[in-house]
Parts: C-alpha cells; structure tokens; sequence
C-alpha cells in the first residue's frame, strides 16, 4: 500500500512522527511525504525533523504564507500535481491546518480515498479557520481517525457513516510518551533560561481568534505580564503572534521574569511543559500536553475542542477579555491543584499502531 502523507505546520509534523515509525514497521505500506511548506522558519519546521526522526519530506510544495485563499489554493493546485504525477493508495492528513484542507480536497477530487487523524474535533465555534477546515476535512474523508469518544459522537451527529469512524486515541499521547526520557536526558532548555522547576508559567499564544483581535491580544500581553509580577513566565513566541504585536503596534516588553524566546523545539518543550506550574495557552496540542504531564493549564479561549480537559478539571478556560489583574489572580488560584488522577481518555500511547491495523485491514 502506498501513501500520501501531507504535513505543513509545526503540530503535524510532530503527529505525523508517531504514524511515520509505525508505517515502517510493516513491510507492505510505502509513505511518501509531501510538506505543504507552510510553516518554513527553522524552528517552526526542520528543528522537528531533526529531533524526532521524521523521514526527509519527499517533496517540499515551498507554499508559504499567505492569505487563506491563496495559500490553500497553491497547496490545492500543487497538490493536485503530486496526485497526478504518482498513484496513491490513500492520503493522510492531520489535523485542521489549511494544509489538511487542501490535501483533503485535492485527494478526494482525484478519488483517492482520504484518511483524516485527529478527526471529529469540534470547536462548534465556525468563525476559526481550523473548524471549517476541520469539518470539510471530516465530510471529504473516507477513514475518519477519531482520538475521543466525544469525537466519535460528533461525527455521529453529523450523520458520517459508523463504519468510517475508528476510535484510535491520541497520536500526540503516543509521540509525548516516545521521546519523554530523550526530552530529559538532551534538553538543557531549564538551565538555558535558568528555570528552576515548578517555578515558572509557560505560555504559548498564537490563534487567530486571540492574535487577530488587537484588544485580545492586549489583554494577553497585560494578563501575562501581570503573572510575571508574581511567577517567572516564559512566552515561545509564534511567529504568527510576533507579526501581529508589530501590526497592531502592541508592546511586548520581556523582563528579568518575563522571558519572551523563539519557538523551541519539541523535546525542549516537553521540559518546560513538565517543569511548569501552571500552563496558559491557546494551543489545540499544549492543552492536551499539559494534561500529559499533569501541568494545570488555562487556556485562553471561549472554548476547546478538548472539552474532556475541562470535565476532568485539568483545564480551564479563560475568555481574554476583562481586567488583566483579575484574570491574572484567576490564573494563579490553579497553581498547585489537579484534576481527577487515573482517566486516559487520549488512549493508552499505542494509537499510531491502531491506525496502521485500520490501514492494513481497510486497503488488504
Ligand atoms: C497554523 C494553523 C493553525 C495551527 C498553527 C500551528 C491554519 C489556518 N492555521 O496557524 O491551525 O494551530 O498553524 O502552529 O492553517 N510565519 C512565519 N514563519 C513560519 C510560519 C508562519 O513567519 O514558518 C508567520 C507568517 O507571517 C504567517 C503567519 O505566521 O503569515 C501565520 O502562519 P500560518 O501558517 O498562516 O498560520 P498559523 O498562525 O501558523
Ligand atoms: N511546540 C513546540 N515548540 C513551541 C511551541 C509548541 O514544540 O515553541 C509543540 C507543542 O509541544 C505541541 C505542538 O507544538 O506538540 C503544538 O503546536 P501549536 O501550538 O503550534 O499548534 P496547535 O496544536 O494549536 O494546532
């Protein structure tokens, strides 16, 4: 069997890490590894392929940034190029990036069947670039991998055929607990930044909902740096986030506890996710890395997709709106607490090989 696998932002590389060592295990399945080249910095892209064994892309499309339209439209026409130069037995896709849009479509009009991971994710929130594409992703799909049960139940809802829907866990889980003891053993990201653990907040910010709103995003900078008043923070800027400070002419100011650094790589950021005392994010896959690690973890949305997070008490959400201060103070209460100890809702670390069994069984 071959297959066509489609990467472009930082998360997919790291997803698409598990399924790439669990393909090479089975003589039989082929991948061929296609980057959109939508993330493209050093830090955003190549420092994941280093570090985590991911194979060489096969090709690299060079897309780039861009607005939505045009960005996915390149991917789509270049895509559809790759489909026509080679046959494929299915493509596979992560997430709800518009490299997962694009791959989907260019897939399904060339009728090569589609295999969506991290399928079933709902924000039910469509004015986010990721629900849209998430949704389309799922109805252009032909094997729908589902990582929770409240996955599961919203492609139910939407009326895609059970048989599609596979339940497999988190490939994330499996990626976190694989390079757990390298992440100790090589980063010397604490020393670095002279962290002492459990010590410190660790912050990331990079949505659109949050960057594309200059009051938001103010509200983000004053609330994080009222944290810092209190508890050392540490911010790996997105580039996304970077650029929207400069537009929106909002000053992000780092201090002796406010250390504001360039994306790191992954096995640096499992240290300072586990090390943290308490997480503050808007990322789909540091949310669930801090309930990994068992790291309280506020995230700075009106919703999550991850919504067992929260049942479970390891989450909780923060609209960016309101006085800094108080959201601050709001923060800091959940230093020190945890949620409920002993549910795995993410699987048990094995879905990469889950999946792989669904491959070989689909396409035998
Ligand atoms: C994208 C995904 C988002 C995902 C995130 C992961 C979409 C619509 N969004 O958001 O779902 O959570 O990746 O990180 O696909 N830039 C650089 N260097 C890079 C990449 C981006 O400077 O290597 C800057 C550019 O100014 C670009 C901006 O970041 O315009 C946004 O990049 P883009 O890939 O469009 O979206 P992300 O915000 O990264
Ligand atoms: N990540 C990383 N370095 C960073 C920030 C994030 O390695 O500086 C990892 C993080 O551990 C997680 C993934 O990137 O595995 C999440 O990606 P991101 O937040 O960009 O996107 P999202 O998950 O929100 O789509």
């Amino acid at each position: 069997m071959k297959c066509l696998t489609i990467v472009g932002a930082r998360p997919q590389f790291i997803k698409a890490a598990s399924i790439s060592r669990a393909l090479l295990e089975v003589p039989e399945m082929e991948e061929y590894l296609v980057h959109t080249g939508q993330h493209y910095d050093p830090s955003m892209s190549d420092i994941f392929f280093a570090e985590l064994d991911i194979p060489k892309p096969d090709r690299n499309l060079g897309i780039g940034s861009g607005l939505h339209g045009l960005q996915t439209g390149r991917m789509l026409a270049a895509l559809e190029d790759v489909l026509l130069q080679h046959p494929f037995d299915a493509v596979i896709v992560y997430g709800d990036t518009n490299s997962t849009l694009a791959g989907a479509l260019a897939a399904t009009k060339r009728h090569v069947p589609v295999i969506h991971i991290e399928a079933g994710l709902r924000s039910f929130n469509r004015q986010m670039p990721e629900e849209i594409n998430r949704v389309l992703t799922d109805h252009a799909s032909d094997l729908l991998m589902a990582p929770t049960q409240l996955a599961v139940d919203n492609l139910r809802h939407e009326g895609i055929a059970p048989d599609k829907i596979h339940r497999v866990g988190d490939v994330m889980y499996d990626v976190a607990l694989y390079y757990a003891e390298k992440a100790e053993q090589q980063s010397q990201i604490l020393n670095h930044l002279n962290l002492q653990a459990k010590q410190f907040i660790l912050a990331t910010i990079h949505r659109a909902e949050n960057t594309d709103h200059p009051e938001r995003l103010a509200t983000i900078v004053a609330f994080l740096s009222e944290l810092s008043r209190n508890i050392p923070v540490v911010l790996p800027l997105h580039p996304r986030t970077r650029q929207a400070l400069q537009i929106h002419n909002i000053e992000l100011a780092p201090t002796a506890s406010f250390q504001i650094i360039e994306p790191v790589g992954y096995l640096d950021m499992i240290m300072l996710e586990k090390n943290a005392c308490l997480i503050a994010t808007d990322s789909g896959g540091v949310q669930k890395e801090a309930f990994f690690y068992q790291v309280p973890c506020v995230t700075l949305r009106d919703e999550t997709e991850w919504q067992e997070l929260v049942d479970l008490g390891w989450n909780t959400l923060i609209t960016a709106q309101g006085v800094p201060s108080d959201l601050a103070q709001t923060a800091l209460k959940f230093i020190g607490t945890s949620g409920t100890l002993g549910q795995y809702p993410y699987g048990n670390g094995k879905s990469a090989h889950h999946i792989v069994n669904v491959l070989t069984n689909a396409f035998a």
